[in-house]
């Protein structure tokens, strides 16, 4: 290998390694080239359009002003003008009108969802299923009412029904009788519940009356709702509920969100939502 010329007969640079490495000077390959140019023409083209080059105190603008914040508001302001034809219509409407408006109270229904989710899942689960201890919305049992003014009034006065602990009044072998009537769902099918006062609150018949918020016993569906519903139902009528009595009461206890929590378009929302997920009558 004594032969050092090129036998490639392309220019190199001269230099010379182990007796016959050279090392050539050839153009990159064309394709590579086209790309390096277009590559910078592109950044280039960019820099002019969009703000892009770093300056002491600023930055260039580029020709066409945009800008990331522009565009999130110019989309915000869209989105506002898209709901300001619904807000606008809810602070004069009650929220009967707005659920007899099908157009008005779908859209409240979607943007009730967040305010639901916020004021009420905690205790009423996110879609109004309920927790122990907090009632269903989900369902067409009502305790104090389904119709739209009634759920509205829940929520902008808050409720506490109240049963008086009846554990004074009752020896065990009544209050187990009546926990057993009511289990079966006839509670009036023993004169106990006559002659201790039940019917006062839950009707003759035992199906409940609204304005006190006494739940229908004869419908299975539980207020207070436990894996031995039996055992839970004598625990109600011993200790009763809200009853300031019994330090063993349930609890319950309805906030009030009238007044500062919500502002009136708002609970009018959350009446309407509530309404559409129970279909109360
Ligand atoms: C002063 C009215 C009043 C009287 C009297 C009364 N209740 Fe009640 N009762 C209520 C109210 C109100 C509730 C529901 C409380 C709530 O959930 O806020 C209730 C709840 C109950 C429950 C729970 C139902 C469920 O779905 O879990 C049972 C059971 C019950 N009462 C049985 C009786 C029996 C039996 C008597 C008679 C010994 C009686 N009540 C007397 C008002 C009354
Ligand atoms: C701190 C827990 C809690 C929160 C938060 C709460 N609730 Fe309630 N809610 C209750 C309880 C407990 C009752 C049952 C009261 C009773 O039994 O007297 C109730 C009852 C109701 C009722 C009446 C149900 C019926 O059967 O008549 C409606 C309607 C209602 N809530 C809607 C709402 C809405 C809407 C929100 C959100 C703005 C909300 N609640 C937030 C605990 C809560």
């Amino acid at each position: 290998m004594s032969d050092k010329s090129n036998p490639y007969d392309a220019p190199d640079t001269g230099h010379v390694w182990d007796e016959s490495l050279r090392e050539l000077t050839n153009q990159p390959p064309k394709w590579w080239m086209l790309g390096f140019h277009v590559s910078w023409i592109l950044v280039l083209a960019y820099g002019l359009i969009y703000p892009m080059w770093p300056m002491v105190n600023t930055h260039t603008k580029g020709m066409t002003g945009w800008t990331s914040i522009k565009e999130y508001k110019e989309d915000l302001q869209a989105i506002e003008a898209k709901r300001a034809k619904y807000e606008d219509q809810l602070p004069g409407k009650s929220a009967a009108a707005i659920l007899a408006d099908d157009e008005l109270s779908n859209y409240v229904v979607r943007s009730a969802k967040v305010l639901f989710g916020d004021n009420c899942a905690a205790c009423h689960g996110t879609g109004g299923q309920g927790n122990p201890g907090f009632p269903v919305l989900a369902d067409d049992d009502w305790l104090f009412g389904g119709s739209i003014d009634k759920i509205e009034e829940s929520i902008i006065n808050g409720r506490n029904g109240m049963m008086p602990a009846h554990g004074n009044q009752l020896s065990d072998t009544e209050a187990n009788e009546l926990a057993d009537a009511v289990a079966a769902g006839n509670p009036s099918s023993t004169p106990l519940f006559q002659q201790k006062g039940c019917f006062a609150c839950h009707g003759m018949e035992g199906t409940g009356n609204p304005m006190l918020g006494a739940p229908d016993l004869t419908d299975s569906i539980w207020r207070f709702a436990a894996k031995d519903q039996r055992e839970s139902i004598k625990y109600t009528i011993v200790h009763g509920v809200n009853d300031p009595q019994d330090p063993q009461t349930r609890p319950a206890e309805m906030p009030k969100f009238g007044g500062t929590k919500l502002n009136d378009t708002d609970i009018k929302k959350l009446a309407v939502y509530v309404h559409k997920l129970g279909g109360g009558q």
